[in-house]
Protein backbone atom coordinates (compact mmCIF):
# COMPACT_ATOMS: atom_id res chain seq x y z
CA UNK A 1 0.00 0.00 0.00
CA UNK A 2 1.22 3.61 -0.68
CA UNK A 3 1.20 6.02 2.04
CA UNK A 4 -0.55 9.33 0.49
CA UNK A 5 1.66 12.67 0.80
CA UNK A 6 -1.10 14.38 -0.36
CA UNK A 7 -3.49 15.64 2.48
CA UNK A 8 -6.75 18.18 2.62
CA UNK A 9 -4.96 20.00 5.75
CA UNK A 10 -7.11 22.75 6.62
CA UNK A 11 -8.04 24.52 3.49
CA UNK A 12 -11.38 26.75 4.51
CA UNK A 13 -14.24 25.42 2.25
CA UNK A 14 -17.06 27.27 1.39
CA UNK A 15 -20.01 26.50 2.99
CA UNK A 16 -22.02 25.82 0.42
CA UNK A 17 -21.98 22.02 -0.30
CA UNK A 18 -23.50 21.95 -3.32
CA UNK A 19 -20.41 24.18 -5.16
CA UNK A 20 -18.62 23.21 -8.25
CA UNK A 21 -20.47 21.77 -10.79
CA UNK A 22 -19.43 21.81 -14.87
CA UNK A 23 -22.80 21.70 -17.23
CA UNK A 24 -21.96 21.86 -20.89
CA UNK A 25 -24.92 22.76 -23.49
CA UNK A 26 -24.82 21.44 -26.93
CA UNK A 27 -21.31 22.82 -26.85
CA UNK A 28 -19.70 22.84 -30.80
CA UNK A 29 -16.33 23.60 -31.15
CA UNK A 30 -15.24 23.89 -35.61
CA UNK A 31 -11.78 24.43 -36.99
CA UNK A 32 -12.41 25.71 -40.10
CA UNK A 33 -14.16 22.51 -41.63
CA UNK A 34 -13.12 20.33 -38.85
CA UNK A 35 -15.31 19.71 -35.88
CA UNK A 36 -13.41 18.74 -33.23
CA UNK A 37 -16.66 19.07 -30.38
CA UNK A 38 -20.06 18.27 -31.77
CA UNK A 39 -23.25 19.39 -29.53
CA UNK A 40 -21.84 17.84 -26.51
CA UNK A 41 -24.27 18.05 -24.02
CA UNK A 42 -22.34 16.47 -20.36
CA UNK A 43 -22.66 17.68 -16.61
CA UNK A 44 -20.35 16.94 -13.48
CA UNK A 45 -22.57 17.35 -10.67
CA UNK A 46 -20.44 18.57 -7.22
CA UNK A 47 -18.20 16.31 -5.82
CA UNK A 48 -17.87 14.12 -8.53
CA UNK A 49 -15.01 12.62 -11.10
CA UNK A 50 -15.50 12.20 -14.42
CA UNK A 51 -13.29 11.15 -16.83
CA UNK A 52 -13.15 11.98 -20.61
CA UNK A 53 -11.97 8.58 -22.46
CA UNK A 54 -10.69 8.03 -25.85
CA UNK A 55 -8.87 7.72 -28.54
CA UNK A 56 -6.51 10.71 -29.68
CA UNK A 57 -8.00 13.26 -31.59
CA UNK A 58 -11.53 12.80 -30.06
CA UNK A 59 -12.00 16.32 -28.74
CA UNK A 60 -11.23 15.94 -25.00
CA UNK A 61 -8.56 18.26 -24.87
CA UNK A 62 -11.24 21.21 -26.90
CA UNK A 63 -13.73 20.51 -24.48
CA UNK A 64 -11.46 20.66 -21.41
CA UNK A 65 -9.48 24.24 -23.14
CA UNK A 66 -13.83 25.37 -23.68
CA UNK A 67 -14.41 25.14 -20.12
CA UNK A 68 -11.18 26.63 -18.52
CA UNK A 69 -11.83 29.31 -20.84
CA UNK A 70 -8.83 29.02 -22.75
CA UNK A 71 -10.87 28.42 -26.00
CA UNK A 72 -14.52 29.64 -27.52
CA UNK A 73 -16.81 27.55 -28.47
CA UNK A 74 -18.35 28.00 -32.06
CA UNK A 75 -22.25 26.96 -30.16
CA UNK A 76 -23.62 26.06 -27.13
CA UNK A 77 -23.04 27.13 -23.68
CA UNK A 78 -20.59 26.32 -20.46
CA UNK A 79 -22.36 26.66 -16.84
CA UNK A 80 -20.36 26.89 -13.67
CA UNK A 81 -22.71 26.76 -10.61
CA UNK A 82 -25.78 27.06 -12.92
CA UNK A 83 -24.25 30.32 -14.26
CA UNK A 84 -23.17 30.65 -18.03
CA UNK A 85 -19.60 31.59 -17.77
CA UNK A 86 -19.09 31.93 -21.66
CA UNK A 87 -18.00 35.41 -21.51
CA UNK A 88 -15.89 35.03 -18.43
CA UNK A 89 -11.96 34.99 -18.88
CA UNK A 90 -10.10 31.69 -17.36
CA UNK A 91 -9.01 33.17 -14.46
CA UNK A 92 -12.60 34.16 -13.21
CA UNK A 93 -14.16 30.87 -13.66
CA UNK A 94 -12.91 29.74 -10.17
CA UNK A 95 -11.35 26.45 -12.35
CA UNK A 96 -8.26 24.85 -11.14
CA UNK A 97 -6.57 23.47 -13.98
CA UNK A 98 -3.61 20.96 -14.72
CA UNK A 99 -3.18 20.48 -18.48
CA UNK A 100 -0.20 18.37 -19.76
CA UNK A 101 1.51 20.95 -21.61
CA UNK A 102 0.35 23.86 -19.18
CA UNK A 103 3.76 24.02 -17.85
CA UNK A 104 5.46 25.89 -14.74
CA UNK A 105 7.23 29.01 -15.39
CA UNK A 106 10.71 27.78 -15.14
CA UNK A 107 12.24 30.65 -13.85
CA UNK A 108 10.38 30.86 -10.84
CA UNK A 109 10.77 28.61 -7.38
CA UNK A 110 8.46 26.36 -6.99
CA UNK A 111 6.32 28.28 -4.06
CA UNK A 112 6.80 31.25 -6.62
CA UNK A 113 4.76 29.22 -9.11
CA UNK A 114 2.06 28.48 -7.00
CA UNK A 115 1.64 31.83 -5.39
CA UNK A 116 1.42 33.17 -9.18
CA UNK A 117 -2.09 31.92 -9.49
CA UNK A 118 -3.09 34.28 -6.21
CA UNK A 119 -1.14 37.24 -7.51
CA UNK A 120 -3.46 37.03 -10.64
CA UNK A 121 -6.31 36.88 -8.21
CA UNK A 122 -4.99 40.21 -6.28
CA UNK A 123 -4.43 38.08 -2.99
CA UNK A 124 -2.65 40.02 -0.63
CA UNK A 125 0.90 39.42 -0.86
CA UNK A 126 1.13 38.25 3.46
CA UNK A 127 -1.61 35.84 2.89
CA UNK A 128 -0.35 34.20 -0.84
CA UNK A 129 2.94 33.40 1.22
CA UNK A 130 1.51 31.30 3.86
CA UNK A 131 -1.07 29.99 1.48
CA UNK A 132 0.84 28.66 -0.99
CA UNK A 133 3.47 27.01 1.30
CA UNK A 134 -0.02 25.01 2.29
CA UNK A 135 -1.04 24.04 -0.61
CA UNK A 136 2.70 23.20 -1.04
CA UNK A 137 2.41 21.24 2.11
CA UNK A 138 -0.52 19.16 1.03
CA UNK A 139 1.20 18.25 -2.07
CA UNK A 140 4.25 16.91 0.34
CA UNK A 141 6.43 19.12 -1.50
CA UNK A 142 6.82 21.29 2.11
CA UNK A 143 10.48 21.51 2.23
CA UNK A 144 11.06 21.97 -1.82
CA UNK A 145 9.65 26.01 -2.28
CA UNK A 146 12.85 27.12 -3.16
CA UNK A 147 13.51 24.82 -6.11
CA UNK A 148 12.88 25.64 -9.69
CA UNK A 149 11.89 23.35 -11.77
CA UNK A 150 14.40 22.08 -13.43
CA UNK A 151 15.48 20.78 -9.87
CA UNK A 152 12.57 18.99 -9.36
CA UNK A 153 11.35 15.65 -10.85
CA UNK A 154 8.77 14.64 -13.07
CA UNK A 155 6.48 13.66 -10.34
CA UNK A 156 7.45 16.48 -8.14
CA UNK A 157 6.65 18.93 -11.22
CA UNK A 158 3.57 17.68 -11.38
CA UNK A 159 2.78 17.98 -7.60
CA UNK A 160 3.68 21.99 -7.66
CA UNK A 161 1.25 22.09 -10.52
CA UNK A 162 -1.39 20.40 -9.02
CA UNK A 163 -0.65 23.12 -5.68
CA UNK A 164 -1.13 25.52 -8.11
CA UNK A 165 -4.47 24.08 -9.26
CA UNK A 166 -5.82 23.99 -5.69
CA UNK A 167 -4.30 26.93 -3.88
CA UNK A 168 -7.02 29.23 -4.55
CA UNK A 169 -9.73 27.01 -3.18
CA UNK A 170 -11.14 26.22 -6.60
CA UNK A 171 -14.95 24.91 -7.34
CA UNK A 172 -13.32 22.43 -9.26
CA UNK A 173 -10.78 20.65 -11.30
CA UNK A 174 -10.08 20.10 -14.83
CA UNK A 175 -7.05 17.77 -15.22
CA UNK A 176 -5.77 16.85 -18.50
CA UNK A 177 -3.38 13.84 -18.94
CA UNK A 178 -1.93 15.33 -15.76
CA UNK A 179 0.47 12.21 -15.44
CA UNK A 180 1.32 11.28 -18.82
CA UNK A 181 4.74 12.07 -18.46
CA UNK A 182 5.35 9.98 -15.50
CA UNK A 183 6.46 6.30 -15.25
CA UNK A 184 3.89 3.49 -14.13
CA UNK A 185 4.84 3.23 -10.54
CA UNK A 186 4.61 7.40 -9.80
CA UNK A 187 1.77 7.22 -12.26
CA UNK A 188 -0.58 4.78 -9.99
CA UNK A 189 1.04 6.49 -7.02
CA UNK A 190 -0.10 9.95 -7.82
CA UNK A 191 -3.79 8.29 -9.21
CA UNK A 192 -4.34 7.32 -5.55
CA UNK A 193 -3.36 10.34 -4.37
CA UNK A 194 -5.26 13.02 -6.06
CA UNK A 195 -8.47 10.10 -5.79
CA UNK A 196 -7.92 10.59 -1.68
CA UNK A 197 -7.48 14.78 -2.21
CA UNK A 198 -10.81 14.75 -4.43
CA UNK A 199 -12.44 12.77 -1.97
CA UNK A 200 -11.19 14.68 1.16
CA UNK A 201 -11.31 17.41 -0.46
CA UNK A 202 -15.06 17.13 -1.84
CA UNK A 203 -13.98 18.30 -5.26
CA UNK A 204 -15.52 18.05 -8.07
CA UNK A 205 -12.99 16.65 -11.19
CA UNK A 206 -13.19 16.29 -14.46
CA UNK A 207 -10.39 14.16 -15.73
CA UNK A 208 -8.90 13.48 -19.29
CA UNK A 209 -7.31 10.34 -19.98
CA UNK A 210 -6.76 7.51 -22.57
CA UNK A 211 -5.76 5.31 -20.22
CA UNK A 212 -8.34 3.03 -19.60
CA UNK A 213 -7.30 1.39 -16.59
CA UNK A 214 -6.45 4.89 -15.25
CA UNK A 215 -10.78 5.73 -16.27
CA UNK A 216 -11.29 2.66 -14.27
CA UNK A 217 -9.91 2.95 -11.24
CA UNK A 218 -10.08 6.68 -10.84
CA UNK A 219 -13.60 7.97 -11.94
CA UNK A 220 -17.61 8.22 -10.66
CA UNK A 221 -18.07 8.21 -14.01
CA UNK A 222 -16.74 7.57 -17.46
CA UNK A 223 -17.81 9.52 -20.89
CA UNK A 224 -16.44 7.92 -23.45
CA UNK A 225 -15.84 9.70 -26.95
CA UNK A 226 -15.45 9.44 -30.44
CA UNK A 227 -15.19 12.15 -33.06
CA UNK A 228 -16.30 15.22 -30.51
CA UNK A 229 -19.30 13.43 -29.47
CA UNK A 230 -20.23 11.28 -26.27
CA UNK A 231 -20.97 7.79 -27.33
CA UNK A 232 -21.80 6.10 -23.66
CA UNK A 233 -21.31 7.17 -20.44
CA UNK A 234 -21.86 5.28 -16.74
CA UNK A 235 -20.19 4.07 -14.04
CA UNK A 236 -16.77 2.30 -14.86
CA UNK A 237 -18.68 -1.20 -14.50
CA UNK A 238 -21.66 -0.34 -16.11
CA UNK A 239 -19.62 0.53 -19.11
CA UNK A 240 -17.23 -2.04 -19.17
CA UNK A 241 -19.59 -4.88 -18.59
CA UNK A 242 -22.62 -3.32 -20.82
CA UNK A 243 -20.62 -2.01 -23.58
CA UNK A 244 -23.08 -0.29 -26.48
CA UNK A 245 -21.54 -0.70 -29.47
CA UNK A 246 -18.21 -3.07 -30.54
CA UNK A 247 -16.44 0.23 -31.09
CA UNK A 248 -17.08 1.02 -26.99
CA UNK A 249 -16.21 -2.80 -26.09
CA UNK A 250 -13.27 -3.16 -28.03
CA UNK A 251 -12.23 0.35 -26.86
CA UNK A 252 -12.42 -0.75 -23.06
CA UNK A 253 -10.56 -3.84 -23.26
CA UNK A 254 -10.95 -7.84 -25.07
CA UNK A 255 -13.82 -8.89 -25.43
CA UNK A 256 -15.46 -12.06 -27.31
CA UNK A 257 -18.15 -10.57 -30.10
CA UNK A 258 -20.29 -13.49 -31.38
CA UNK A 259 -22.53 -11.88 -34.15
CA UNK A 260 -26.43 -12.38 -33.47
CA UNK A 261 -29.67 -11.62 -35.03
CA UNK A 262 -32.43 -10.89 -32.24
CA UNK A 263 -35.58 -13.22 -31.79
CA UNK A 264 -37.38 -10.78 -28.99
CA UNK A 265 -36.32 -7.91 -26.86
CA UNK A 266 -38.23 -6.97 -23.61
CA UNK A 267 -36.26 -4.16 -22.09
CA UNK A 268 -33.90 -5.36 -19.82
CA UNK A 269 -32.99 -8.74 -21.54
CA UNK A 270 -33.11 -10.37 -25.02
CA UNK A 271 -33.32 -13.74 -26.52
CA UNK A 272 -31.04 -14.04 -29.40
CA UNK A 273 -29.51 -16.38 -31.99
CA UNK A 274 -25.85 -16.62 -31.66
CA UNK A 275 -24.37 -17.78 -35.50
CA UNK A 276 -23.29 -21.06 -35.10
CA UNK A 277 -24.19 -21.61 -31.25
CA UNK A 278 -27.88 -21.46 -31.42
CA UNK A 279 -29.57 -19.99 -28.91
CA UNK A 280 -29.25 -17.62 -25.57
CA UNK A 281 -30.47 -15.01 -23.58
CA UNK A 282 -28.65 -12.14 -22.89
CA UNK A 283 -28.30 -8.34 -21.48
CA UNK A 284 -30.27 -5.93 -23.54
CA UNK A 285 -29.49 -1.68 -23.29
CA UNK A 286 -32.26 -1.28 -26.14
CA UNK A 287 -29.44 -0.28 -28.46
CA UNK A 288 -30.24 -0.39 -32.31
CA UNK A 289 -28.46 -0.32 -35.55
CA UNK A 290 -27.85 -2.62 -38.36
CA UNK A 291 -26.35 -5.89 -37.32
CA UNK A 292 -25.96 -7.07 -33.55
CA UNK A 293 -23.52 -9.02 -31.58
CA UNK A 294 -23.35 -10.69 -28.00
CA UNK A 295 -20.32 -9.36 -26.40
CA UNK A 296 -18.91 -11.84 -23.37
CA UNK A 297 -15.41 -10.32 -21.70
CA UNK A 298 -12.87 -13.53 -21.70
CA UNK A 299 -12.96 -13.31 -17.98
CA UNK A 300 -16.61 -13.72 -17.84
CA UNK A 301 -15.96 -16.70 -20.78
CA UNK A 302 -16.10 -20.10 -17.92
CA UNK A 303 -15.68 -23.91 -18.54
CA UNK A 304 -19.34 -25.76 -18.06
CA UNK A 305 -18.83 -27.90 -15.71
CA UNK A 306 -21.74 -29.35 -16.06
CA UNK A 307 -23.00 -30.30 -19.72
CA UNK A 308 -26.29 -31.21 -19.12
CA UNK A 309 -27.05 -28.17 -17.48
CA UNK A 310 -27.58 -26.72 -20.87
CA UNK A 311 -25.68 -24.07 -19.90
CA UNK A 312 -22.87 -24.67 -22.37
CA UNK A 313 -22.17 -24.53 -26.07
CA UNK A 314 -19.38 -27.15 -27.16
CA UNK A 315 -15.63 -26.19 -28.64
CA UNK A 316 -12.83 -27.14 -28.77
CA UNK A 317 -9.19 -25.93 -26.78
CA UNK A 318 -6.57 -24.28 -29.58
CA UNK A 319 -3.83 -23.32 -26.97
CA UNK A 320 -3.48 -22.10 -23.39
CA UNK A 321 -1.08 -19.89 -22.28
CA UNK A 322 0.02 -19.34 -18.67
CA UNK A 323 0.33 -15.14 -18.57
CA UNK A 324 1.28 -15.36 -14.46
CA UNK A 325 -1.44 -14.74 -12.70
CA UNK A 326 -4.09 -15.68 -15.32
CA UNK A 327 -4.08 -18.43 -17.94
CA UNK A 328 -5.46 -17.74 -21.34
CA UNK A 329 -7.26 -20.03 -23.21
CA UNK A 330 -8.08 -19.99 -26.94
CA UNK A 331 -10.90 -22.19 -28.53
CA UNK A 332 -12.73 -22.39 -31.29
CA UNK A 333 -16.50 -22.80 -30.87
CA UNK A 334 -19.25 -22.30 -33.38
CA UNK A 335 -16.73 -21.20 -36.01
CA UNK A 336 -15.84 -18.40 -33.84
CA UNK A 337 -12.41 -18.09 -32.40
CA UNK A 338 -13.31 -17.01 -28.62
CA UNK A 339 -10.84 -16.09 -25.86
CA UNK A 340 -11.06 -17.01 -22.13
CA UNK A 341 -9.33 -16.04 -19.21
CA UNK A 342 -8.96 -17.53 -15.88
CA UNK A 343 -7.19 -16.84 -12.61
CA UNK A 344 -4.07 -19.42 -12.72
CA UNK A 345 -5.15 -20.91 -9.55
CA UNK A 346 -8.54 -21.25 -10.68
CA UNK A 347 -7.23 -23.11 -13.96
CA UNK A 348 -6.61 -26.75 -14.69
CA UNK A 349 -4.31 -27.44 -17.72
CA UNK A 350 -6.17 -28.22 -20.72
CA UNK A 351 -4.52 -29.86 -24.05
CA UNK A 352 -4.86 -28.14 -27.21
CA UNK A 353 -7.55 -30.00 -29.35
CA UNK A 354 -9.64 -31.08 -26.17
CA UNK A 355 -13.11 -31.01 -26.27
CA UNK A 356 -14.81 -28.79 -23.74
CA UNK A 357 -17.84 -26.73 -23.02
CA UNK A 358 -17.74 -23.06 -22.24
CA UNK A 359 -20.59 -20.75 -21.31
CA UNK A 360 -21.49 -17.76 -18.98
CA UNK A 361 -23.59 -16.05 -16.35
CA UNK A 362 -26.39 -14.68 -18.11
CA UNK A 363 -25.67 -11.28 -16.63
CA UNK A 364 -22.26 -11.17 -18.64
CA UNK A 365 -23.68 -11.72 -21.93
CA UNK A 366 -24.41 -8.13 -23.37
CA UNK A 367 -26.47 -7.35 -26.61
CA UNK A 368 -24.55 -4.58 -28.37
CA UNK A 369 -24.72 -3.09 -32.13
CA UNK A 370 -22.01 -3.60 -34.27
CA UNK A 371 -20.67 0.01 -36.12
CA UNK A 372 -16.67 -1.24 -36.56
N1 LIG B 1 -6.05 24.67 -32.95
C1 LIG B 1 -6.54 23.73 -33.76
N2 LIG B 1 -6.70 23.93 -35.08
C2 LIG B 1 -7.22 23.00 -35.90
N3 LIG B 1 -7.65 21.79 -35.48
C3 LIG B 1 -7.51 21.51 -34.18
C4 LIG B 1 -6.96 22.45 -33.25
N4 LIG B 1 -6.98 21.87 -32.02
C5 LIG B 1 -7.50 20.65 -32.17
N5 LIG B 1 -7.82 20.42 -33.46
C6 LIG B 1 -8.46 19.19 -34.00
O1 LIG B 1 -9.60 18.91 -33.24
C7 LIG B 1 -9.74 17.51 -33.00
C8 LIG B 1 -9.80 17.22 -31.53
O2 LIG B 1 -8.56 17.53 -30.93
P1 LIG B 1 -8.29 17.38 -29.37
O3 LIG B 1 -6.97 17.99 -29.08
O4 LIG B 1 -9.45 17.90 -28.63
O5 LIG B 1 -8.23 15.79 -29.23
P2 LIG B 1 -7.89 14.89 -27.94
O6 LIG B 1 -9.06 14.00 -27.74
O7 LIG B 1 -7.47 15.75 -26.82
O8 LIG B 1 -6.67 14.02 -28.47
P3 LIG B 1 -5.33 13.49 -27.70
O9 LIG B 1 -5.72 12.24 -26.98
O10 LIG B 1 -4.39 13.21 -28.82
O11 LIG B 1 -4.84 14.58 -26.80
C9 LIG B 1 -8.57 16.86 -33.74
O12 LIG B 1 -9.00 16.44 -34.99
C10 LIG B 1 -7.57 17.98 -33.85
O13 LIG B 1 -6.73 17.81 -34.97
MG1 LIG C 1 -5.65 15.97 -25.72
Amino acid sequence: MTTSTISAGSIPRSGNLAQGAIELRQVSKSYGDVTAVDQLDLTVEPGEFVTLLGPSGSGKTTTMMMVAGFEDHTAGSVLIDGKPVDTLPPRDRNLGVVFQNYALFPHMSALENVEFALRMRKVPKAERRQRAADALERVGLGRMGDRKPRQLSGGQQQRVALARALVFNPAALLLDEPMAALDKRLREQMQEEIKTLQKSLGISVLFVTHDQDEAMAMSDRIVVMRDGKIVQSGPPEDVYNHPLTDWVASFLGDTNLIPCTIIERDGEQAVVDMEGLGRARVRDRGATGESYAVSIRPEHLKFSTEPAAGNGYPATVVSSTNLGATVRHRLRAGGHDLQLRELSSDGAGRLPEEEVRVGWDADRAQLLVLES
